[in-house]
């Protein structure tokens, strides 16, 4: 059948300046047929309303031509009588009508009633945001869900407020953001991030099968478990080819992401709030506003999924985009002095950072309060004057005097029960009234969901960094939630427990940043606990993991790549033998493993021999030449780490296409091999480029300028043997070949 297409087509501010392949209808709605189309340069997403009123998955995938007349959209015909609404792919489905999948949205309402049935209402466009209102069949529940396409990466973000005009009480006990559907196929594979404390973000994948997966956090945050992303392909991805579908969601507290395949094989994604142990009260003419699950489609594999999330991290997510300033290479005291930190100690240290070339020093634990081990003093954010008697002041000036900006550890959400605050306030901690309070070390859990406590620990670090001159805070997080009760709270609210401490976490840090613009700010919990487009939206950078051994560091930092970019990526220096595992290596590869991503040192400067502070000098110098390719390239991860390989290579080509860089590791020599022949990609094929070497050799006679078509096609060969090697390559380029 086909149709004459009549659509409006909503002209975007942005699109002139994207390189859309026909700028001007990165939204298009077919009002005739009701169907929505989000389009960037390579993807589009569609859905429609079909005619028993549903909205409905379309399309999500590569893009269609503007010729294309997308059919009518049709309801699925039921094929048994025990298919009933299950068999619609829909957008947004409500739990009512004899669902069986997933819903994205479940309610009660206070006469015993848990039905609930979604259909179209009506659609506007609001600057970039197609937002289309679902309506209950019969009870005024409102659903407004919002589509925005970025239509440079083709990333859509998806996001749902739940209104409530019934003029009395229900409750949400689930709500998702978005669900994502794929069309039937049998081969779909899953990949996921998954770990624990030290060891975070492993690369996992599996079949998906009929039935469901679960990733989730019950944990109060992120967690270092699973984190929020996961990537969908038809059999297993290649790095550089094939489609891939990716996403993430943007929440730092309980989360689940629920990857399902249906009895016709087709593949739902719905993720959002975890509904474990969740309820959320809306009174008469409430809201509650989902966060927002960020998703994209690529043909180019893990490789291009990754790098247009990166891309769209750095244009979209991060406070400074869209350009933000190279991370500074940075010194933290913890792994040098741990608790014993002091004024002449930590100036000794920063005058050894200064002259190898770091340019921000960090007191990390310790500082504040009776805090000489993690047994006491969280919660009192004041300066121990035994460690430092005139304040932090003196040691800022001398920091300042070096040539490097300051920057202090806090964690803010915390408190040990030796503390003052605690005895102050023992109400003001996560609990269950009778029940006994679960530490972790040593410490409990701020109600941050209380107003008082949000606006205790705001002022706190308000005031430190009015009275100090702070650039940036390590904000850390070192326990999960136990007894989640809010015993304060009327008990039908007390579930918000979820929502609201994560909202005035962000409401808190988007404040300082607010009152302190040169502020920046690091997520660490205890490693790579609290990653997720959420907090990066609020912060600058995060602490992938507590383990800062070099080797362990390249399978983390590979899985970490999968989902965010390496501009955010911080990756320390520190002594050998490594504290988590013993493991002993040369200087220069713990620098080249640390230097794939937001290079800092974390070592004790105080053991240092003149050997090392001129390797370091010289690593950092360098280093300051190829950041912005290695924190905000192109990123190709040539060889994985991952499942025991012996070598792994990445390669980032800057953003202009002048430079890129290649870190090549031999984790260990076996049977005289040698070193793998290493093939660029991402240069111009007619450009020339010059190599130089950062670190390692290449074999004898090897060219030091060709096009880039020679490195992409005959490739390098490095003569690395032993365990623990490595070599960093710089190739500029010179000028365009004959
Ligand atoms: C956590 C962090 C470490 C360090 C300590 C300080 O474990 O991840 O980097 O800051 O806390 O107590």
């Amino acid at each position: 059948m086909t149709r004459a297409r009549v659509c409006v087509i909503f002209v975007l501010a942005s699109i002139a300046t994207a390189q859309a392949a026909s700028p001007g209808d990165a939204v298009r709605v077919e009002e005739a047929a009701r169907v929505f189309e989000l389009n960037s340069q390579s993807v589009t997403y569609a859905f429609g309303v079909n005619e028993r009123g549903e909205l409905q998955s379309v399309h999500w995938g590569g893009r269609l031509a503007n010729s294309d007349v997308l059919p009518l959209v049709k309801a699925e015909k039921r094929h048994a009588s025990f298919d009933l609404s299950t068999t619609t792919p829909q957008e947004y489905p409500g739990w009512g009508a004899g669902l069986f999948v997933e819903p994205a949205l479940k309610v009660s309402f206070p006469d015993g009633n848990r039905d609930l049935v979604l259909h179209y209402d009506s659609y506007r466009v609001e600057g970039k945001r197609l937002l289309v209102q679902l309506k209950d069949l019969s009870r005024d529940v409102r659903v407004q869900l919002g589509y925005e396409v970025d239509p440079e990466t083709g990333i859509v973000a998806r996001s749902a407020r739940i209104e409530n005009h019934t003029g009395k009480d229900l409750v949400v006990v689930q709500a998702a953001a978005a669900t994502w559907t794929l069309p039937a196929a049998t081969d779909y594979v899953l990949y996921s991030l998954s770990g624990r404390w030290g060891a975070e973000t492993n690369l996992d994948h599996r079949p998906v099968v009929p039935g469901q997966t679960v990733l989730e956090s019950r944990r109060g945050s992120t967690g270092h478990q699973n984190n929020p992303w996961f990537a969908l392909s038809h059999g297993e991805a290649a790095e550089e080819a094939g489609p891939v579908w990716f996403g993430e969601l943007a929440w730092s507290g309980s989360w689940r992401i629920t990857v399902e395949q249906d009895d016709k094989h087709r593949v739902r994604i719905t993720g959002g709030y975890n509904p474990f142990d969740f309820s959320y009260r809306l009174a008469p003419g409430a809201a509650l506003e989902t966060p927002v699950f960020y998703a994209g489609y690529t043909a180019g594999g893990l490789g291009e999924a990754s790098r247009l999330m990166h891309r769209f991290q750095l244009a979209h997510i991060l406070p400074q985009a869209p350009q933000p300033r190279p991370r500074p290479v940075l010194y933290n005291s913890w792994e040098a002095t741990q608790f014993n930190v002091n004024e002449a100690g930590q100036v000794r240290l920063a005058q050894m950072a200064a002259k190898i070339g770091v340019e921000r020093f960090v007191v990390d634990d310790g500082w504040f309060g009776a805090r000489d081990n993690d047994k006491a003093g969280l919660g009192d954010w004041t300066v121990n004057r035994r460690k430092f008697p005139n304040g932090l002041q003196p040691l800022i000036d001398k920091v300042h005097a070096l040539g490097m900006d300051f920057g202090l550890w806090v964690e803010p959400e915390m408190v040990n029960p030796d503390s003052d605050l605690y005895r102050r306030h023992p109400d003001w901690v996560l609990n269950f009234p009778g029940r006994p309070r679960t530490e972790a070390r040593n410490q409990l859990v701020l109600n941050l969901a209380r107003q008082d406590v949000r606006d205790y620990v705001f002022h706190a670090l308000d005031q430190l960094l009015t009275q100090n001159d702070i650039a940036f805070l390590k904000w850390d997080y070192n326990r999960n939630w136990s007894e989640p009760g809010w015993p304060e709270q009327k008990i039908q609210d007390q579930q918000k427990v979820y929502v609201d401490y994560v909202e005035n976490l962000y409401w808190i840090m988007r404040r300082l940043r607010e009152r302190h613009p040169k502020l920046e700010i690091e997520s660490c919990s205890g490693g790579g606990g609290r990653v997720d487009l959420g907090i990066m939206s609020l912060t600058d950078e995060v602490w992938p993991s507590d383990n800062t051994d070099p080797f362990d560091r390249l399978s983390i930092q590979d899985g970490f790549t999968h989902a965010y970019t390496p501009a955010v990526m911080m990756a320390w220096v520190t002594d050998s033998p490594n504290w988590v595992n013993h493991r002993s290596t040369s200087l220069e590869y713990r620098f080249l493993s640390s230097m794939q991503g937001s290079l800092g040192i974390g070592a004790d400067l105080t053991r240092w021999n003149a050997q090392d502070f001129e390797t370091a000098a010289r690593l950092v110098a360098e280093y300051k030449t190829i950041r912005t390719t290695v924190q905000q390239g192109r990123l190709f991860r040539l060889l994985s780490p991952r499942g025991g390989s012996q070598y792994s290579v990445t390669e980032s080509v800057s953003a202009d296409g002048q430079q890129a860089v290649l870190f090549a590791f031999l984790h260990s020599s076996s049977m005289l091999y040698p070193y793998p022949r290493i093939q660029l990609r991402g240069l111009e094929p007619e450009g020339r480029y010059r190599l130089r070497a950062i670190a390692g050799k290449l074999e004898e006679g090897s060219l030091e300028e060709a096009s880039g078509a020679y490195w992409m096609s005959r490739g390098i060969d490095l003569q690395l043997a032993g365990d623990f090697q490595a070599a960093a390559l710089v190739f500029e380029r010179v000028a365009s070949a004959k």
